[in-house]
């Protein structure tokens, strides 16, 4: 059994943690959540670094983990080449799914990528290359939002998803021209799939989360210990800070299988 980390800023790593877990239940999985720098897509890149590795570099050899799932756009868009060279175990990204978007919309004849994301993503250079790489010939429009970010965030707490807001957010892309495929290039918004789904319904939702399982089912045959029949152990969840919130948004993870919500100081 492989001790897996999923890290993201919040909850958005949630529907991460579901796909790797339905690829790969056997093993233990720790959700470590920074919620005291939470948003990270309004962190400057330094920042975002240095709050990143502090806190890896840490956790990782003090619970002895053996795969990294940065499960945030926003940090693996810049932080991954700084963090690789700090750990000795692999480090799994997620970065916005442009490629197997550009996929479908050439297979459908049709042109038009959405790409939602938060300020951060949006607007770094590896987000602009990917776009490059796989959809220059292509439309690909952009929309960084921290509000729609924070929405998730309260839906896992329990609050109901205002629709007018979302539709307010989503106005640029509503109507005849709007996004074939949009791209949820932000962890979070896989949580509000059925909600953006009313909201534009032509669009295909595109996300990285089966990628990622694929990826992480990958390295865990070819170099970490494969999962034997042992029963699966309660995922362990930490937060860098312990607010009511925290709490709150903790029973979500209870219902998918982890115990109590612990403090982590690094
Ligand atoms: N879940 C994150 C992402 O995938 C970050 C959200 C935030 O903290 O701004 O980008």
């Amino acid at each position: 059994m492989a001790n897996i980390l999923i890290f993201d800023s919040g909850m958005g790593g949630l529907s991460v943690y579901r796909e790797v877990h339905r690829t790969l239940p056997a093993h233990q999985y720790f959700y470590l959540f920074d919620n005291a720098c939470f948003p990270y897509g309004e962190l400057g890149e330094t920042r975002l670094v240095e709050r990143v590795l502090e806190l890896l570099t840490t956790f990782v050899p003090r619970h002895g983990i053996d795969i990294v799932i940065i499960a945030c756009n926003t940090a693996s868009t810049h932080v991954l080449p700084a963090l690789r060279q700090c750990l000795s175990v692999p480090v799994v990204g997620v970065v916005p799914a442009i490629k197997p978007a550009a996929v479908y919309c050439r297979a459908h004849g049709l042109d038009h990528i959405g790409l939602l994301a938060t300020p951060g993503t949006v607007s770094r250079n590896y987000t602009a290359e990917l776009v490059q790489s796989f959809a220059a010939d292509m439309r690909v429009s952009m929309l960084g939002t921290t509000e729609l970010v924070k929405m998730a965030e309260d839906k896992l707490a329990g609050q109901p998803v205002d629709m007018a807001r979302l539709s307010r957010i989503l106005a640029p892309w509503r109507g005849e021209d709007g996004p074939s495929a949009l791209v949820l290039g932000c962890t979070h918004f896989p949580l509000l799939a059925e909600e953006l789904a009313r909201c534009l319904p032509t669009a295909q939702l595109v996300d990285s989360g089966e990628a990622i399982a694929r990826r992480v089912a990958s390295l865990l045959l070819q170099s970490i210990r494969a999962s034997g029949d042992e029963p699966c152990p309660a995922g362990r969840l930490y937060c860098t800070r312990l607010t009511e919130k925290a709490q709150a948004q903790g029973r979500a993870f209870a219902q998918e299988g982890f115990g109590g919500l612990e403090a982590f100081v690094p």
